[in-house]
């Protein structure tokens, strides 16, 4: 049986006057048309920018050919750059992380996943140019978790809002990467990015849409329940997500550019194309309301810190 609840499509000729969002899906995955993105963008069409991310998930721009500068300034539309993740830098912009997989580096990042969940406060968003495309292959998926909650039942909803899930990074191919490069590098991202909790079901500030978020690249367990039931119901939502209703699979131009929403999707990078080359650039972004919190946390931790040390020394 379908979903019982009738679609409410998104009502894109009221909403939008100076971009053309083209659905892939119903309310998900839209083409971008009437943007030159080598341009200086001005206001409203970044506002409409950020309305169709939210609208739509994720959004994809045919092929324009962007500097690194152009990259990180279209990351910024949506929120100032965040820290990324292992990937090696561009030389002129490190907030563009370059992953390059061909014959002697094999894909790794063929796997369900949310970017970086987990962080306690993972990227808002991610966008990415693929400059280099194999000769067949190497396509991305991405599933929206906006559409696999709504397609629940209300009480599955419900028993999914009561749970927490954690969180790591130990369970990826990063810790494969990182023993590589020594003990050392290993011990130190086990020090620093311990596990997170997450809620399994939150609520998008934007679009005021609930999601699912657990991913079978990060989430290793959900908090309080027997590890025999906690896989059962994760091996459940996995392959729930799956369905192909909630999936969009986009085939790559050379220098084509996509954009999502990280906190209510997941993506699989196909890894079909090995051994040939294939060039990602990325940058992931941040919520703004969380830095604007974070430099707050940071002021209050340092102002802490000179309180402590004029106490201890009296200076
Ligand atoms: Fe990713």
């Amino acid at each position: 049986m379908a979903n019982t609840k009738p679609l409410k499509p998104i009502n894109i000729a009221k909403r939008y006057k100076h971009i053309k969002p083209v659905p892939r899906m119903p309310n998900f995955a839209a083409w971008i048309e009437g943007v030159d993105l080598t341009k200086p963008l001005s206001e409203p069409v970044k506002k409409e920018l950020r309305q169709a991310l939210w609208d739509f998930e994720v959004i994809f721009f045919k092929p324009q050919i962007l500097t690194p500068k152009q990259h990180v300034a279209l990351a910024g539309v949506f929120g100032p750059s965040s820290d990324g993740s292992y990937f090696e830098r561009n030389v002129h912009a490190p907030e563009l992380e370059m992953i390059v997989f061909d014959e002697k580096r094999p894909p790794t990042i063929d796997s369900w996943h949310t970017d970086i969940s987990w962080k306690e406060q993972p990227p808002l968003g991610t966008a990415i140019q693929i400059t280099v495309t194999p000769p067949a292959g190497g396509n991305t998926c991405w599933i929206s978790t906006t559409k696999a909650y709504e397609w629940l039942s209300p009480a599955m909803q419900k028993y999914l809002e009561t749970l927490s899930a954690v969180h790591t990074w130990e369970i990826a191919s990063f810790r494969d990467s990182l023993a590589k490069k020594g003990d050392e590098a290993l011990f130190a991202a086990l020090r620093e990015f311990k596990p997170v909790t997450h809620p399994v079901i939150r609520k998008n500030a934007d679009s005021g849409r609930k999601y699912i978020y657990v991913n079978s690249g990060f989430t290793k367990k959900i908090v309080g329940v027997d590890r025999h039931e906690a896989d059962g119901m994760l091996r459940f939502l996995f392959d729930w997500f799956k369905r192909p209703e909630f999936m969009v699979h986009h085939q790559w131009e050379t220098n084509g550019i996509a954009i999502w929403d990280n906190r209510s999707t997941q993506h699989y990078a196909l890894a079909d194309y090995w051994p040939h080359l294939r060039v990602n650039q990325r940058v992931t972004f941040d919520d703004p309301r969380n830095v604007v919190q974070k430099s707050k946390d940071v002021k209050r931790v340092s102002k802490d810190k000179a309180r402590t040390k004029k106490i201890l020394t009296g200076a």
